[in-house]
This record gives C-alpha cells, sequence and structure tokens, in this order.
C-alpha cells in the first residue's frame, strides 16, 4: 500500500491527509507543534470531513525520522519548503516529494541544490498549484485543443482574495505578523501566498502555445504594520518569449474574492473561474461565429485537492510521466515573482532570470 507522510498538520496538511485517504493510502501526518496535531485531530479534520479517521497516524517528525515513504507532501511555511524537501530525499527516500505552493521565499539560490538532489536520486519533485488539475481546468484544456479561437491576443488573470478567510481558519493566529503571510521575504504577502495567479496564467500560456514570462512590470502596494511587512496589492504586467503581453493582478484585500482568467483570441474567448459561487466552478469558450460553450462545474472544497492527489498517484506507478505540476513550473512562478519584487522597488521592466 502507498505510503505517504505529510510534514504540517496545518489547514493543506488535512486537505491533502483527506485526499489521500480517499486513495486508500497509509497516511502519516507530522508536526513540530503537539497543538497543531491536536487540532487536527479534535477540530480541523473532523469540521471539515464530519469525523476524524483513525487510520491516520498522527505524530511529531523525529518519531519517523528514519521511516521510508513512497511519498512526501510537504504542507509547512514556505521558508522551510527547501530545507524539508532536502532533508527528506535524504532520509525517507521517497518516490515523489509534493511540495505545497509557493515552492519557497524570493531567494532562489537553494532550488539549484534541490534540483540537482532529486535528479541524482532519481526523486520528482512537484509543486501544489492544485488549480491546474481541478475538473473546469481540465475541460478547458480540451475545449482549447478542439475550438480555435484564433491568433492569441492578450491574457488576463487575477487571484484577489482578502486574507480575512484565511485568518479566521486560524483563530490562534493573532494577525499577519504571527505567520509567514505578513512577509513577502517569507513567502507570504499577496505575491507568494496568491501566486496561483501567476502560476495559471503560466499554464494557460502554454497551452495557448504562447512560451514563457520573459519580461516583467509590476506596481506593489507594499505595507509594514504591527510588525509585519508585505505585499497586500501586486499588478504585473508581463510578456512572453513568444510575445504575449498580458497582465496579472494578487491582492488580499478583494472581498468577494476574484479568481479568473481570461484567454483572449481574434476569434472568440476563453473565460475561466474559480467559485462563481459556493459550490461551482465555470468555464466558457465563446467565438465570434456564434459558438458558445459554458459548463458550471459542481465541487466541493475537497475536489481542489482530488485531482492532484489522483495525478500524483498516476505518478507513483508512471514515475517518468509528464507534469503539469513539476518541479520546473513551480521554480518559473517564483522567477516571475523574484523578477516582479525588483521591477517594483526598482521602478522599472526587468527580465526574467531563469
Ligand atoms: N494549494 C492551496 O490551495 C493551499 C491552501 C492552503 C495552504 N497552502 C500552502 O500550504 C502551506 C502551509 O499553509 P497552511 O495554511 O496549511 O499553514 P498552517 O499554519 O495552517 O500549517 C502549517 C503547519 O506546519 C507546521 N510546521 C512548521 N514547520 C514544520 C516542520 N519542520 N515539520 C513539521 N511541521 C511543521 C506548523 O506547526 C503548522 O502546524 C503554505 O505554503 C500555503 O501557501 C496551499
Amino acid at each position: 500500500m502507498t505510503k505517504v507522510k505529510i510534514l504540517g498538520a496545518g489547514s493543506i496538511g488535512n486537505h491533502l491527509a483527506h485526499a489521500s485517504r480517499e486513495q486508500g493510502w497509509n497516511v502519516t501526518l507530522c508536526d513540530i507543534d503537539e497543538a497543531a496535531l491536536q487540532r487536527t485531530r479534535d477540530d480541523i479534520y473532523p469540521t471539515r470531513y464530519g469525523q476524524w479517521d483513525e487510520e491516520i497516524h498522527l505524530c511529531r517528525p523525529e518519531e519517523i525520522s528514519e521511516e521510508r515513504f513512497d511519498l512526501v507532501i510537504i504542507g509547512t511555511p514556505p521558508d522551510s519548503h527547501i530545507p524539508l524537501a532536502l532533508a527528506e530525499i535524504r532520509n525517507s527516500k521517497p518516490r515523489v516529494v509534493l511540495i505545497e505552493k509557493p515552492l519557497c521565499p524570493p531567494d532562489l539560490e537553494p532550488c539549484t541544490e534541490l534540483m540537482e538532489l532529486a535528479a541524482e536520486q532519481n526523486v520528482r519533485v512537484l509543486v501544489g498549484y492544485n488549480h491546474r488539475l481541478t475538473g473546469h481546468t481540465r475541460i478547458a484544456a480540451k475545449w482549447l485543443d478542439e475550438h480555435s479561437i484564433g491568433e492569441i491576443t492578450t491574457l488576463r488573470a487575477m487571484t484577489r482574495e482578502h486574507w480575512g478567510g484565511i485568518f479566521a481558519a486560524h483563530p490562534w493566529l493573532a494577525g499577519p505578523s504571527d505567520t509567514y503571510l505578513g512577509f513577502t521575504s517569507r513567502g507570504g504577502g499577496a505575491l507568494g501566498e496568491h501566486s496561483h495567479a501567476i502560476n495559471i496564467w503560466q499554464y494557460f500560456a502554454e497551452l495557448a502555445g504562447m512560451g514563457r514570462i520573459s519580461e516583467v512590470m509590476a506596481m506593489l502596494d507594499e505595507v509594514e504594520a504591527d510588525g509585519a511587512a508585505y505585499d497586500r496589492i501586486a499588478q504585473l504586467s508581463v510578456r512572453t518569449d513568444r510575445g504575449l503581453v498580458g497582465t496579472i493582478v494578487q491582492d488580499v484585500v478583494t472581498q468577494p474574492a476574484q479568481k479568473w482568467l481570461r484567454l483572449e483570441g481574434t476569434e472568440g474567448y476563453l473565460e475561466w473561474q474559480v467559485n462563481i459561487d459556493a459550490n461551482h466552478d465555470l468555464i466558457r469558450l465563446v467565438r465570434h461565429d456564434g459558438l458558445e460553450l459554458e459548463e458550471r462545474v459542481a465541487k466541493t472544497r475537497p475536489d481542489d485537492f482530488r485531482g492532484e492527489i489522483e495525478h500524483v498517484g498516476q505518478m507513483l506507478e508512471d514515475h517518468a510521466m509528464a507534469s503539469p505540476l513539476d518541479m520546473s513550473a513551480g521554480l518559473e512562478t517564483m522567477q516571475v515573482i523574484v523578477a516582479a519584487l525588483k521591477s517594483a522597488r526598482d521602478g522599472r521592466l526587468v527580465k526574467v532570470q531563469t
């Protein structure tokens, strides 16, 4: 039976433990904080999924430091992702490591060591940009394949969501300065926390054959308050190496949230939206010749992670399979974040360093 170890019994750790149990996997969920383990068993898991699952083994990381696992999931704060991934590849020798987004804070130097070690040890490293594998995104990919919208002219994406919801789900946190969320330098702020928009922009640019982001011009609203220092709004103008110009906006102030993307062509457009209401994502392809395809895809919060975990399961069977979650894609998102910070702070257009 597939053995999975999840580091971090927080919000995402619980989601991915549940999705892994649905696959019938043997799940060990660990945390350095005893209170987090207790909250998982008594509060988060039963509140979200009806009841605690006695099959999940809860423990502290040191209790299982010598044990081997097929899959390790890293669901801890971003500034711990790379050191933990390196240690896990060395100690638990997994076949696949799934790191939560964002891959790391905006200091990309340690990524090289991780890339090299993973290649040397033949470990697949993925980054959990789960929107790439939700039902409506798969439909979008299929429709784009089947129905031309002409020459692609622009692409826009946004993840604008007030972070009050995150703090409501973490009532033990006093505010942004209590966590990485309040620090852009630790992988928080709008750029890190809501990097889903940059990532999904990159995915649709790839699906449309429009290349990779090579230039960024950004404006940030950076705030320093109550000991925290973060970007609360990030507005990016970007250009790909194939000449596609578009915009990406991420913020932690908009409520209700807007998670939206639109790919514009000379003969039509494709629109993608997460949560048009609590239970549906939306996908629409409209052609100016009259063709209109629209699907409201029913979903629950666990569905946001099912596609991702099913995909990881397939990779455990087929280790060399292509993956939209490959570390290289998560790293490209980080490279855009680093360029955006430089652009906004220096007040100029910045070429993306790859
Ligand atoms: N893909 C998504 O939709 C999504 C959703 C939520 C969170 N996330 C990402 O997941 C990550 C964690 O976010 P969260 O909201 O779950 O945070 P959280 O604060 O709820 O949980 C993180 C947990 O990690 C534990 N931890 C820290 N260092 C550890 C270590 N070395 N070993 C074991 N446990 C350790 C902490 O004690 C804490 O309980 C972030 O990178 C976040 O961006 C992604």
